[in-house]
């Protein structure tokens, strides 16, 4: 009983310094307890909003398998995103930290990865053929999520075009980077410079808040955040292993795992229907084309000969 009594005077005291701090009335605060409503599963988790953003375009069935496997994706992004900026805002960042909070984002991506079936077995091609012409010019390729997690991951340089690499002087901007960078490859004409509505649509959505996220991500990226522990910790195996692991998974097995998709819907008997988005996606798709890597230190030079080639 002296136990209840003495925790709850302690509590009392913690909320009253909280809300003294914020320039709040405590007082006011814990009579507003008195009429809270309980919570609920329902309401806590937003059920009912979650349940109707599912909006088809079509009266084809499976194209709900699609959209929601769209929406679990994202939301698996965003947990890969706060995982990360866990670590990009650690200051006293060590080792343990880093390999566990990687630990949590590589399970991530084991989960998007072995669950890319669902698109691959879970939808008929004839059913998807039908839904997927009233989706142009949209395209998973303007996921702004996936981007954000790739500028957050790397320096910005090892995500330009490999074309471009060479010729990238030592003071270019991150302004210029974002210019050269790998995915423009989808939609631009390099010969015309022309861009395809599906690439013009995502940049002038997003364009500004990618470079304030390179800006903000160029010294805090995970290849940033690595090279700033100390070096002794730099060379922790389970570490190295974990990053190496990272870069493999999103960078080819991901990579392969959906370009296998594509090859079942938009390829038969040797035709190659083009995407949604536009691009030429045989070529655009493949890592051994793409060459993004994250950590190419941690590579051999043998390996990143041969990226995404096995
Ligand atoms: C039947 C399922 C799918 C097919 C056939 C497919 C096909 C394609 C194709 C052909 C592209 C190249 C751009 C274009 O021309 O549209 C692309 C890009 C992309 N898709 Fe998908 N996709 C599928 C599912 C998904 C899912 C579930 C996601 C998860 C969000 C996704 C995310 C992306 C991303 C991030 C890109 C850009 C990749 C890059 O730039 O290398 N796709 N997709």
């Amino acid at each position: 009983m002296i136990k209840t009594a003495d925790k709850s005077a302690e509590l009392m005291e913690d909320i009253h310094q909280r809300y003294t701090e914020m320039g709040q009335d405590p007082l006011v605060h814990l009579e507003g307890l008195k009429y809270a409503k309980p919570i609920t599963y329902w309401d806590y988790c937003e059920i009912d909003t979650l349940l109707s953003l599912q909006k088809p375009r079509t009266i084809v069935p499976d194209e709900s398998v699609f959209i929601m496997y769209h929406q679990v994706n994202e939301l698996i992004f965003k947990m890969i995103l706060s995982e990360i900026q866990q670590i990009a805002d650690k200051e006293d960042l060590n080792a343990h930290f880093f390999t566990e909070r990687l630990g949590r984002i590589n399970r991530y991506w084991g989960i998007l990865i072995n669950s890319f079936s669902i698109m691959k077995d879970g939808m008929e091609t004839a059913q998807y053929l039908k839904f997927r012409t009233t989706l142009t010019p949209a395209s998973g390729f303007q996921s702004a999520q996936y981007r954000t997690i790739e500028i957050c991951c790397t320096p910005l340089e090892n995500l330009v075009h490999q074309y471009f690499r060479p010729q990238l002087s030592e003071n270019a901007t991150l302004d210029e980077k974002l210019s050269k960078i790998y995915w423009q490859a989808a939609g631009l004409n390099f010969k015309t410079g022309e861009k395809n509505l599906t690439l013009q649509l995502f940049e002038v959505k997003y364009r500004e808040e990618f470079l304030r996220i390179a800006h903000d991500y160029e010294h805090k990226n995970i290849w940033a955040k690595y090279i700033a522990i100390h070096p002794d910790e730099q060379k922790d195996q389970n570490l190295i292993k974990a990053l190496r692991h990272l870069d493999e998974m999103v960078n080819i097995e991901w990579v392969m795992t959906h370009y296998h998709t594509a090859e079942k819907y938009l390829e038969s008997d040797g035709n190659t229907t083009e995407a949604t988005g536009g691009s030429s996606w045989k070529k655009y798709m493949h890592p051994s084309y793409q060459r993004r890597i994250f950590f190419p230190k941690l590579w051999s030079s043998e390996e990143l000969e041969n990226w995404g080639r096995n």
